[in-house]
């Protein structure tokens, strides 16, 4: 068999050079990238400095071909502070002029910045399953901002949807992030999509090798979750896939089996199979995300919790996954508790904003199937006034920004027709592959359960595509005696392949335009 897309063995060149913030993203960052073949004294340049790279490197699990990964960690840096850098390797191709780059490090007390944020971007390489041309836009759109960093929501490149291919749809989202995720890092979460058949206990050997993340010190679950600060924000990075009840990750439909090649010595996978992956942690995400919260709202040098996680809480999507008790019983309590400000999502291709909700309303969900009452443990929304400006001391906000790049956009919103208002899906239960009709083939089940989504305050329906701009604004003048977030949503119209509520035929497109602005309050802690 003649393996496609990668060079030479001896090929050290680097590519899909991504940053991430290091242990203190005021003092620190890692530089990644991966090369075609192994490299030779792999290392990173700034200043006077040179970083030798770790080097970390994996076999896919289908199709067999390895991958060669490095990671320099780059620390003693100032705080808010540009520098400059370049990759190489003595195999690089490019070693007389090697790749550069320039970095800004995170503010080291209170103050103003900007971040942004999508998630499910895929790739802009059509070949693969879900990827589409706006993959190359949103990238562009997040370098027209000129964030500080970026948070990218979960369902990375959608690997697991072509599975004999995997390393090669992960390079091809490398090299596009590359244009902005080696200027700022760019901050990933696990998604449901990063579940790969073969690849590591829970499938995310793809995400993990490729990606170094701030340690959260639980033997066994590094990379999974995790934390950083940045002035008065505490960033909170969680993988719902430990504790949704929706099964979503990898799946073999048939009538075919997936077959990895010989040389892996894994077994053919059968139709039917799905790799479900709730419950991994044993209770231990849950557990660090408690003492997380607990600490951070102790500490009076921090005001805003922000918890970035892919699947929804609060997602009334028509056509997409909706809303997840799972999420709802595990951790919206500690958001309650602990007063998490702001909640941001992908898994659903769409945006939509919720009130600021506490607490939960009983018994108001209903079964599909039956019109049983079911309690979907519906978050209770502390306003419903669209004021444009929320006090999330009082109640957390969610974001579903899974509007980066896929070709399957979900601007598609629950109506419940009986009374006229919103309505959303909610996955009480494991939707389970089924036998359908056709012999030896598959299929998950939609959402168990209905609710009126009485949370849901904007949703937009004229794009499935965009990107979430934040400035934090810790000094309390503006707003009497508050602390500030501004969020603005541009969104890119036009750009869905069929917009699902006119039919209309579109195309990639960079041009973003405001959607809405609206301003998040809360009191300075100190
Ligand atoms: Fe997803």
């Amino acid at each position: 068999m003649v393996r496609k897309g990668r060079a030479a063995a001896g090929d050290g060149t680097p590519e899909e050079i991504h940053l991430t913030w290091g242990e203190n993203p005021a003092t620190s960052v890692v530089v990644s990238w991966a090369s075609p073949g192994p490299a030779t004294r792999a290392r990173v340049r700034i200043g006077q400095r040179i970083i030798p790279a770790e080097a970390r490197q994996y076999a896919d699990g289908i199709n067999g071909e390895t991958v060669w990964t490095y990671h320099a960690r780059v620390g003693g840096l100032r705080p808010g502070a540009t520098y400059a850098y370049t990759v190489t390797a003595d195999n690089d191709a490019n070693a007389a002029d090697p790749f550069s780059a320039t970095f800004r490090t995170a503010p080291g007390s209170r103050a103003a910045f900007r971040f942004t944020s999508f998630g499910d971007l895929a790739t802009p390489n059509t070949e693969w399953v879900l990827s589409y041309g706006q993959s190359a836009y949103a990238v562009d759109a997040v370098e027209s901002f000129q964030p500080l960093f970026h948070l990218l929501n979960g369902d990375l490149c959608y690997g697991d949807l072509n599975p004999t291919t995997q390393p090669a749809v992960w390079r091809d989202f490398g090299n596009n992030n590359q244009t902005s995720a080696a200027y700022r890092p760019w901050m990933p979460c696990l998604g449901n999509h990063e579940v790969e058949f073969d690849n590591g206990a829970q499938g995310f050997t793809s995400y993990l090798t490729r990606y170094t993340l701030p340690d959260n010190q639980v033997p066994g679950f590094g990379g999974r979750w995790y934390s950083f600060r940045i002035g008065s924000v505490l960033f909170v990075c969680l993988d719902a896939d430990d504790v949704v009840y929706q099964d979503a990750g990898a799946f073999v439909a048939g009538p075919a089996a997936l077959t990895p090649v010989a040389g892996t010595g894994n077994p053919p996978i059968q139709p039917g199979s799905s790799f479900y992956v709730r419950g991994y942690s044993g209770g231990a995400q849950t557990a660090w995300l408690q003492g997380t919260l607990a600490a951070g709202r102790a500490d009076p040098s921090v005001d805003w919790i922000i918890v970035q996680m892919h699947q929804c809480a609060c997602s009334s999507s028509a056509t997409g996954n909706g809303s997840d008790l799972g999420i709802r019983q595990q951790w919206l309590p500690l958001f309650d508790r602990y007063e998490v400000d702001l909640v941001l999502n992908g898994h659903d291709h769409d945006y939509e904003r919720s009130f600021p909700v506490r607490g939960a309303d009983a018994d108001v969900g209903h079964e599909t199937a039956s019109g049983a009452v079911v309690n979907t443990l519906r978050p209770h929304p502390v306003t419903t006034t669209d004021s444009g400006m929320f006090d999330t001391s009082r109640g957390t906000v969610h974001l579903i920004l899974g509007c980066g790049g896929t070709d399957a956009n979900l601007d598609d919103y629950g109506l419940d027709n009986a009374d006229g208002q919103r309505q959303a899906k909610v996955f009480t239960r494991a939707n389970h592959p089924r036998p359908t009709s056709t012999p030896d083939v598959y299929a998950r089940a939609a959402a168990d359960a209905v609710e009126d989504a009485t949370w849901s305050a904007k949703r937009d329906t004229s794009t499935g595509y965009g990107i979430a701009v934040f400035d934090v604004n810790p000094s309390p003048e503006d707003f009497a005696g508050q602390t500030s977030i501004t969020v603005t949503q541009y969104h890119a119209v036009g750009a869905d392949p069929v917009n699902p509520a006119t039919g209309a035929k579109g195309a990639p497109t960079p041009d973003y335009t405001e959607f809405e602005t609206f301003t998040l309050v809360r009191p300075r802690s100190s």
